[in-house]
C-alpha cells in the first residue's frame, strides 16, 4: 500500500459517558510508544465558539436549535483552521474527541435535519476512522452522575440521550466503526488498536526500522 503523504485524522464520537476520552488517552499513548506523532484534541474546544457552548450546558433553552448549530460549526472552523488542518499537513496523527458526526446526532435530536448538518461539512476534512463507542444511554448516564460523579448538564438527560443514540445507530459512512464500549477498558482498547491496524496498516503499531 502507497504512503500517505498527509496526517492521519482519528475521531471518536458516541453518547456521552462511552469511554472516549479515556480511549484516546490509552490509544494517544500507544502510537507514540511506536515513535508516531500524534496530536490530542477535542470539540467543543477551548476557543471563543467553544466556551460560548460551555456557557450553555446548564441554559441550552435560550438558544434556538439553529443558533446552537451554527456555534458548533463556527467552532469546527476554527478548529480545523488552526489546529486540525496544520497539524494533517504537517503529517501528524490526530485524535480528536467528537467531530461533526456529533453534530449530526446531537443537533439532529434537537430538531435539525442530521442528513442536511453532515451536507454542511463539505468545508470539514473527512476522518480517515470515526469510531463510535456505543453503551446504553442508561448505562452511560449511570457513568456520568455515580462515577464521574457530576450533575447531568442540558446535552445528557436521558430521553435525549435516546435520541442521539438512534441517529447514531442509523449513519451508515463508509469510515465509521463502532465498538461495544460496555466491555472492560483494556479490552475496548484491544478492539480499538484492531481497527487502526485492519483500516491503517500504513499506521504501524511495532518500533520504527532502523535506517538500512
Ligand atoms: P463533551 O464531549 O462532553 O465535552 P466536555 O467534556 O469537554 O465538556 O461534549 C459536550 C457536549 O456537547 C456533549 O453533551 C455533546 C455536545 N455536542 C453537541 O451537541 N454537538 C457537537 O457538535 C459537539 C462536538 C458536542
Amino acid at each position: 500500500m502507497q504512503e500517505k503523504s498527509e496526517g492521519t485524522f482519528i475521531v471518536f464520537e458516541g453518547i456521552d459517558g462511552t469511554g472516549k476520552s479515556t480511549q484516546i488517552e490509552l490509544l494517544a499513548r500507544a502510537l507514540r510508544r511506536f515513535g508516531h506523532e500524534v496530536v490530542v484534541t477535542r470539540e467543543p474546544t477551548e476557543g471563543i465558539y467553544g466556551q460560548k457552548i460551555r456557557e450553555l450546558y446548564q441554559k441550552r433553552s435560550t438558544v434556538s436549535p439553529d443558533e446552537e448549530l451554527d456555534l458548533f460549526i463556527q467552532d469546527r472552523h476554527e478548529h480545523i483552521d488552526t489546529l486540525i488542518g496544520p497539524s494533517l499537513a504537517a503529517g501528524k496523527i490526530v485524535l480528536c474527541d467528537r467531530y461533526f458526526l456529533s453534530t449530526a446526532a446531537y443537533q439532529g435530536a434537537a430538531g435539525c435535519s442530521p442528513a442536511a448538518i453532515i451536507d454542511r461539512h463539505r468545508f470539514a476534512p473527512a476522518p480517515d476512522l470515526a469510531i463510535i463507542i456505543e453503551a446504553s444511554p442508561r448505562t452511560c448516564i449511570r457513568r456520568i452522575t455515580e462515577k464521574r460523579g457530576d450533575q447531568l448538564n442540558d446535552f445528557e438527560q436521558l430521553e435525549s440521550l435516546k435520541k442521539v443514540d438512534s441517529i447514531f445507530k442509523e449513519m451508515d459512512l463508509p469510515y465509521i466503526e463502532r465498538i461495544d464500549g460496555s466491555a472492560a477498558e483494556e479490552e475496548v482498547h484491544r478492539q480499538v488498536l484492531g481497527l487502526i491496524d485492519k483500516l491503517l496498516p500504513h499506521l504501524t503499531l511495532s518500533p520504527p526500522r532502523e535506517p538500512q
